[in-house]
């Protein structure tokens, strides 16, 4: 077995975005060299340590092979992760050929280029968009059925993942990332827009309150994508969930943080934020995670919304930033 933990230089490929900048930090602290490549659609520099000497920053698009092929090359890689994608689902919907040429030829671009380069691993996020509607917690070995233009993308990264896996001799791991929230989250999502609206006043103007997700801070993702990158696996081609294994309605997420508030929230209906149609469920199994490495997230719900609400406010009150 190679030794993945000897790892020095990793590129991360959508590295100035909300997952990007928070593993960014962690290979960093782990003493490891990062290369950022990304083309600040959604991403921002402001959010990587510019300063850091082991940090470089390469502006371009993850469909241009050229420039992909010379980062890689000159910046010289042990291992890469993707993270770059379109990831806003009404966007995909709008544009699925922005979504196609970015998740799907994107994708295809950069293992090429890593297998080109020798490139050892290629850590893929993933979604859990790939599993098809159910009331129960999805596992990786059930077959992908995904329901919109976004989760059919990440379902064509990951079968690309194993073709290179089988054609270029790169060891490749596929992430099924749940809903992730935390600081600095870059597409409108309802975590972000809870903490706004309590923010603001205590009458919350929200959609579909029912459907339930499987939520995860940001921290305990990062942690996770540096252990599939950074652990020996036993195949080639891996897949494993990365959720907490609960799941909670957005009726439910109000309901915490009124708790973390100390404040009673009202929620009025907003028609505006209806969706047609909602799968009610999306949870996942983590027993592949815990089997494998004995990851369990650590940051529960509660913990994660007090944490992001000192955050926003921290931001709104900058001489009182807090960490
Ligand atoms: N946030 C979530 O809840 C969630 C859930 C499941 C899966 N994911 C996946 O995790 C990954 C990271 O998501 P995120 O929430 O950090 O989103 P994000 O939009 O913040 O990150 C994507 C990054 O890729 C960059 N990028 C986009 N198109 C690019 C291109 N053509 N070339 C180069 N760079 C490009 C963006 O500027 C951004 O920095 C994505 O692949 C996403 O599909 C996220």
């Amino acid at each position: 077995m190679e030794g993945e933990n000897e790892y020095k230089r990793v590129a991360v490929f959508g590295g100035a975005g909300f997952v990007g900048n928070a593993l960014v930090s962690k290979l960093l602290d782990l003493g490891i060299r990062v290369g950022v490549f990304d083309n600040f659609s959604t991403g921002r520099r402001e959010f990587l340590d510019e300063t850091s000497p082991h940090l470089e920053i390469v502006e371009g698009d993850i469909a241009d092979r050229d420039r992909v092929e010379d980062f890689v090359q000159r910046f010289g890689p042990d291992a890469a992760v993707i993270l770059a994608a379109v990831h806003y689902i009404p966007l995909c919907n709008r544009d699925p050929v922005l979504a196609m040429r970015t998740n799907v030829l994107g994708t295809h671009v950069v293992l090429q280029a890593c297998g080109k380069a020798g490139i050892r691993k290629v850590v893929f996020a993933s979604s859990a968009a790939v599993y098809g509607i159910g009331d129960n917690p999805h596992d990786e070995e059930e077959p992908p059925a995904p329901t919109d233009v976004y989760g059919m993308t990440k379902v064509i990264g990951e079968e690309l993942c194993r073709d290179a896996s089988r054609n270029y001799g790169l060891r490749t791991v596929v992430a099924r990332l749940f809903n992730i929230y935390g600081p600095r989250e870059t597409n409108p999502h309802v975590i972000p827009e809870i903490v706004s609206q309590a923010l603001a006043g205590d009458l919350l103007r929200l959609g579909n309150l029912e459907p339930k997700r499987d939520y995860i801070h940001v921290s305990d993702v990062a942690d996770a994508l540096a252990l599939l990158l950074l652990s020996p696996m036993s195949a080639d081609f891996e897949v494993f969930n990365v959720g907490t294994g609960r799941e909670y309605s957005v009726k439910e997420v109000v309901e915490i943080a009124e708790r973390v508030l100390g404040r009673k929230l009202y929620i009025e209906p907003d028609p505006a934020r209806m969706r047609r149609s909602d799968r009610l469920h999306l949870c996942a199994r983590i027993d592949k995670m815990v089997r494998h490495f004995g990851w369990r997230p650590r940051v529960d719900l509660e913990e994660g919304l007090r944490r992001l609400l000192l955050w926003e406010w921290a931001q709104a009150v900058p001489s009182t930033v807090a960490h």
